[in-house]
């Protein structure tokens, strides 16, 4: 099938593109390139430009009348940065977004897959978070994600879409060949600041928070090999209308895990064991917003889409720190 996927120079975007190809399909690629590398987009079919011009998606469309699906990923998603600039978040995750599923119904092309974040969940007692538990986004990044959720709900209730929300938790590493990976210079997510202790260009690895009720005080995630996380994807595209129909409905959630919890020592144990040293830790209190974090329950993605993770967190260590040291021959920048 091919497949429109917005922000596919990014991160996500770009290893769900490869991971697509690998299993047949064609990925054609919608990015404006705000933050995604031109680099990241190779050779595949490329259109550079804003989710909301509605100009250019009826052109893409035009082109390629055989698009089946559209994956949205196209976002901002730096957590600090939505709560400094909320009005840009919510301008382009939001009203974007929404303009982007009012074209592509407008279009006919009613099949979509969104790209949430397991940052939707409340706290959740034990941790382990179903697509049913309680939903209170801390933050405007968050809340955007949760916004276009209900409004895909909405749509597909009325009839103009049919959805698949994906609520992806932490990835982690890079695609099978190193093409693409984490591009930020400085990686904020608490394993690009353990690479960044292991590579000298920090005196030490902070760890934030350690008195949280968990197993060993520091908070806990579930870390999914990106990878993984893009044969979701081909998973999702493949099995769309099964889903739905299985369901009985017209937009459905799934989450996107291990379904294994990682504290932050746990995480530092397997990337000290993967780098083969210890890296320099300094325990600090809590950042404010810090979240004790979820795990997720992943008995829906293997009932609906057939899809569990099958790479480990040390295989994503071990996948991010070869991408680092890849990354300057892509990118120019280590
Ligand atoms: N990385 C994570 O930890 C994580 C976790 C949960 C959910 N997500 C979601 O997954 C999706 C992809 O995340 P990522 O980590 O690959 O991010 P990313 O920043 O690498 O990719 C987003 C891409 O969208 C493009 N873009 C942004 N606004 C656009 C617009 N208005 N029009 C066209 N293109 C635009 C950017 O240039 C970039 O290439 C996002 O929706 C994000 O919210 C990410």
């Amino acid at each position: 099938m091919k497949v429109l996927v917005t922000g596919g120079a990014g991160y996500i975007g770009s290893t769900t593109a490869k991971a697509l190809e690998q299993a047949g399909h064609i990925p054609v690629i919608l990015d404006s390139l705000l933050t995604g590398p031109r680099e990241f987009v190779r050779d595949r079919t490329f259109y550079e430009g804003d989710v909301a011009d509605r100009a250019l998606l009826a052109r893409v469309m035009a082109d390629h009348p055989d698009i089946g699906c559209t994956i949205h990923m196209a976002a901002r998603i730096v957590v600090p940065e939505s709560v400094a600039q909320p009005y840009v978040y919510y301008r382009d995750n939001v009203a974007k977004s929404l303009e982007l599923f009012h074209e592509l119904s407008s279009l006919d092309k009613p099949r979509v897959i969104f790209s949430s974040s397991a940052s939707v969940y409340g706290p959740v007692e034990g941790f382990e978070v179903r697509e049913t538990s309680r939903l209170e986004p801390p933050s405007p990044y968050a809340r955007t994600k949760h916004m276009m959720e209900q409004v895909l709900q909405d749509l597909a209730s009325a009839g103009d879409l049919q959805a698949i929300v994906l609520r992806y938790f932490n990835p982690l590493g890079s695609d099978p060949e190193l093409d693409t990976g984490v591009y930020a210079r400085e990686p904020p997510h608490v394993l690009g600041q353990m690479t960044l202790a292991a590579m000298g260009r920090r005196d030490s690895f902070q760890l934030t928070g350690t008195q949280h009720p968990t197993r060993d005080g520091t908070g806990i995630r579930d870390y999914v090999h990106v990878w993984d996380v893009a044969r979701a994807h081909v998973a999702a595209v493949e099995r769309f209308d099964d889903v739905l129909s299985e369901e009985a409905v017209a937009s459905s959630v799934i989450n996107v895990g291990t379904g294994r919890g990682v504290t932050v020592r746990e995480l530092l144990a397997i990337f000290e064991d993967v780098l083969g040293r210890p890296v320099p830790v300094v325990e600090a209190p809590p950042r404010p917003g810090d979240a004790v974090g979820a795990f997720a329950n992943v008995d829906k993605a293997r009932a609906l889409l057939d899809w569990t993770s099958e790479l480990t967190v040390a295989d994503g260590v071990e996948s991010a720190l070869r991408w680092m040291e890849k990354r300057r021959q892509v990118l120019g920048y280590a």
